[in-house]
């Protein structure tokens, strides 16, 4: 069964407060399969203190290889489109739904997504950011509505849980889909514009 509450009591995984510790938890984790397919737990990277968070689908093979989310192809587009709206690590905390690589980048089951789930919940209670940018259906679905749809919901603040939520294309659509790249603008610049309303602009350095 998925989500052995033996391994990890939930409890466990709520009393930690710190996101070091969670890291250090979140690393020897079998909750679920995925883990014996990958090389490692990817839990996340930026500033603890980010008040935006981008969280996107699960590791590719170069995240799995380097430990870190979003350093491949799709990450190298994310790190352009960021810096574009004036954002850098200092300012964003990044994570996924998953954080063992799916084989062969298959789309993350929903039970593998739930297992996984109190590590990003917790992440995210640690981190308290005020916005989320959700990239990607798979993200969309597991922090909103199962049933919901990235084409349909992109570019609207969704607010759950006193947090912003914003959906929008993940960067692997864009690499994929060139028109994808201007509604993605539009919802990055709503969430830079968003962000500069409740902290001012991001410091550059
Ligand atoms: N795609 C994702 O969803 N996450 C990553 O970390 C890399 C690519
Ligand atoms: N479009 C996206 O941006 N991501 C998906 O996962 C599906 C469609």
């Amino acid at each position: 069964m998925f989500g052995d509450k033996t391994l990890f009591p939930q409890n466990e995984i709520d009393k930690c407060l710190s996101l070091e510790d969670l890291s250090v938890m979140a690393a020897g984790c079998r909750k679920c399969g995925l883990r014996n397919g990958c090389s490692g737990v990817v839990f996340g990277k930026g500033s603890p203190r980010a008040g935006l968070m981008f969280i996107g689908e699960g590791p590719g093979a170069e995240e799995d290889r380097q430990g870190l989310p979003f350093v491949g192809a799709a990450g190298q587009l994310l790190d352009r489109i960021m810096a574009a709206a004036g954002f850098n690590l200092n300012h964003v905390y990044i994570a996924n739904i998953v954080k063992c690589r799916p084989p062969g980048n298959r789309v993350p089951a929903r039970e593998e997504a739930w297992a996984c789930r109190p590590w990003l919940v917790r992440q995210i209670e640690l981190i308290n950011p005020a916005i989320i940018v959700l990239l990607g259906s798979v993200a969309l679905q597991n922090m909103i509505d199962p049933d919901a749809r990235i084409t349909r919901m992109r570019g609207q603040w969704i607010e759950k849980s006193g947090i912003e939520f914003m959906p929008t294309y993940h960067p692997a659509a864009l690499l994929r889909d060139e028109t994808k790249k201007r509604p993605v603008w539009e919802d990055i610049k709503r969430v830079r514009d968003r962000y500069h309303q409740l902290f001012g602009e991001p410091e550059t350095v």
